[in-house]
């Protein structure tokens, strides 16, 4: 049965189980956010998505309140917009005035809430946090405490997505922080290098150390595609400037993963421009390989292959695919080993 509400005059229906802040998104009603991210449960930590019900008392944060009958909503009140900017406020007076050389600039959500709601950078002579930034040894996930605005999203996506419960909330009031494990190193805790931590952080308290200070979120071209260690299929977005992949980052839109990657699949991809990696064929001349076109390699390829298959059998050849090739590529490869070899002696580096 659907759920009748109001929100901001418009009637709309929901779900029954659905929260007002899924209701209000549905139906294209704008409400910021910072800890609520939809792959994790919701813990109405950071007050921003606040709204007014008629016959409540107060404002109460929309991304834990279920959607009842006859509710009436408003998502933009006077009241609700100064909650808003307070809240704001008080996150930036504990927050490094440094967007301008922040990592995240560009695709924080808490600079997105500030500006929006034209926050001014607060006068505030108390206490600020200063943690030393990029503490932790982890090669892969850079980390700057000072930036954080304890909204927990790293302590869900690890706790519920990759399921390593590597982040926890230790110590109380102001000195309440993020901690890995009891306290330790992220690898001590038991850490896969994931970075589900850094792509749902909202800010630029966990960031990808790899693609550090290697072009903003606007100078890059995302090109969405499928990862090729192993043969889960995952999607991602690889961001590409000028012409050189400079990070992976998450696609919420993936079939099969969704947000989640393993350590491969975010970092791993190094080999595409890496100096090593062969660009032309090389053939062995006295002992020694050197540079040659692909028409001698490939004849070269031909006449040794046939020499073998003639002069020990079809089985003495076999072949060992390779997963960063395409599907159809490791397909020609068997079809070739089968039909052309007479073997089946076919292998592929994932099964290992
Ligand atoms: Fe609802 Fe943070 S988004 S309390």
């Amino acid at each position: 049965m659907p759920i009748n509400l109001t929100i901001n005059g418009k009637p709309v229906q929901a779900r029954e189980g659905q929260t007002v802040l899924e209701v209000c998104w549905e139906n294209h009603i704008s409400l910021p956010t910072l800890c609520h991210h939809p792959d994790l449960t919701p813990v109405g930590a950071c007050r921003l998505c606040v709204v007014e019900v008629e016959k409540m008392r107060g404002l109460i944060a929309s991304c834990t309140l279920p959607a009842t009958e006859g509710m009436v909503v408003r998502t933009e009140t006077p009241k609700v917009v100064e909650e808003r900017k307070f809240i704001l406020e008080m996150l930036l007076t504990d927050h490094p005035n440094d967007c301008m050389t922040c990592e995240s600039n560009g695709d924080c959500e808490l600079q997105n809430a500030v500006y929006q709601y034209q926050v001014p950078w607060p006068e505030h002579k108390g206490a600020r946090h200063n943690y030393p930034a990029g503490a932790d040894p982890n090669p892969f996930v850079f980390t700057d405490f000072n930036k954080c605005i304890l909204c927990t999203r790293c302590v869900r996506a690890c706790a519920e997505i990759q399921g390593r419960n590597v982040w926890g909330v230790a110590f109380r009031g102001f000195n309440d922080r993020i901690v890995a494990g009891a306290d330790v190193t992220m690898l001590e805790a038991g850490c896969e290098s994931c970075g589900a931590c850094a792509a749902y952080c909202p800010t630029g308290a966990l960031t990808d150390k790899p693609s550090r200070g290697q072009a903003r979120s606007y100078q890059m071209k995302k090109v969405t595609t499928t990862c090729v260690y192993c043969g889960v299929g995952c999607q991602f977005d690889l961001n590409v400037r000028s012409g050189r992949v400079v990070k992976v980052t998450s696609n919420p839109k993936a079939p099969v993963n969704g947000m989640a990657l393993c350590v491969k699949g975010r970092y791993g991809y190094e080999f595409i421009h890496h100096p090593d990696r062969l660009t032309k064929p090389l053939v062995k001349k006295d002992g020694a390989f050197v540079e040659t076109t692909w028409e001698e390699a490939l004849s070269l390829i031909g006449k040794k292959f046939a020499q073998v298959k003639k002069e020990n059998g079809a089985d003495a050849f076999a072949t060992l695919a390779s997963a960063k090739a395409t599907n159809e590529e490791n397909y020609l490869i068997q079809k070739f080993t089968r039909v052309v070899m007479g073997t089946n002696n076919v292998d592929h580096c994932a099964r290992l």
